[in-house]
């Protein structure tokens, strides 16, 4: 134990060092993230929904086979949005956003929990459950605390309301996506946090897009990416994360 808090120590610096020099910075995060403000990962554990997979209930098949099932599982989801605050990792998030020129916070996450921690530049890949949108004529409308009644799923343009996140086989926002690549191309350090970064292509910003980037992770588990970049930080966000801050903060 004692070991792996040295070697963590050491990594942290090293990781403080790369961040020191650098102006361009991009962090990606996943649902890992917002594990510590009570809301659940999607694989592992908690990657069931009453025997349902993630994956039925977020694509636009699953979704137009069984709407009211569907938005049952956003419900649930938005009103957990709703009683969930941001935690100590989503917070150090916004002040590494202060302190340097260029930081680009992109999420998988629809939780809007990094905008309620203060964060400003953030990049939502995956869409947000703020609204619903209609899949014909494209009308959107404010979520309010419990989601959307399931007798208002059907529009009356003979569309159906949906939420504004993108499913499985989706295309993301392609304004969205280009300024995610471009962050990603001209980053000098990638930070890494809370994905199991198997969701492309979002996984590729971490990795893809720019080789001569200090890439590192903060996960307390192994991911896809662990062996092929350079500082592994095992340990959660919201204890890793305001480690960081401290450090590059001038004593
Ligand atoms: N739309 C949906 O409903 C749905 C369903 C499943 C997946 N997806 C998409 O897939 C994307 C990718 O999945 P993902 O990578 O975000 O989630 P994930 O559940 O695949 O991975 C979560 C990761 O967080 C790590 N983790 C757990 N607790 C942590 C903590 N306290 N601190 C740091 N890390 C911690 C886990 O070890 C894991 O690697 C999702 O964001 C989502 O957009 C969407
Ligand atoms: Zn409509």
């Amino acid at each position: 134990m004692e070991n792996q808090a040295a070697l963590t120590r050491n990594r942290v610096d090293q990781l403080v060092q790369r961040l020191r020099g650098s102006r361009s910075v991009l962090a990606l995060t996943g649902a890992g993230i917002s594990a510590e403000s009570g809301l659940p990962t999607f694989r592992g554990a908690g990657g069931l929904w009453r025997t349902h997979r993630v994956e039925e209930l977020a694509s636009f098949e699953g979704f137009w086979r069984n709407p009211a099932l569907v938005w049952s599982w956003y419900n649930e989801r938005k009103a957990a949005h709703r009683r969930a605050r941001p935690n100590a990792g989503h917070a150090a998030l916004a002040q590494l956003e202060k302190r340097f020129g260029d930081f680009t916070l992109c999420t998988q996450n629809v939780d809007s929990l990094h905008f309620a921690a203060g964060s400003r530049n953030v990049l939502e890949l995956h869409g947000h459950l703020r609204e619903a949108r209609c899949t014909h004529c494209g009308a959107r409308r404010e979520l309010g605390e419990s989601g959307l009644p399931l007798d208002e799923i059907d529009h009356p343009c003979g569309g159906r309301m949906r939420p504004n996140i993108v499913w499985f086989g989706e295309p993301l926002l392609q304004a969205t996506w280009r300024q995610a690549e471009a962050a990603a191309s001209r980053a000098e350090v990638i930070l890494v946090i809370g994905t199991s970064a198997v969701v492309y292509p979002a996984a590729a910003l971490a990795t893809r897009y720019n080789r001569s980037a200090y890439v590192a992770e903060i996960n307390p588990e192994e991911t896809a990416i662990s062996e092929r970049i350079d500082c592994v930080l095992r340990g959660t966000a919201a204890e890793v994360l305001p480690r960081i801050v401290e450090a590059l903060s001038p004593i």
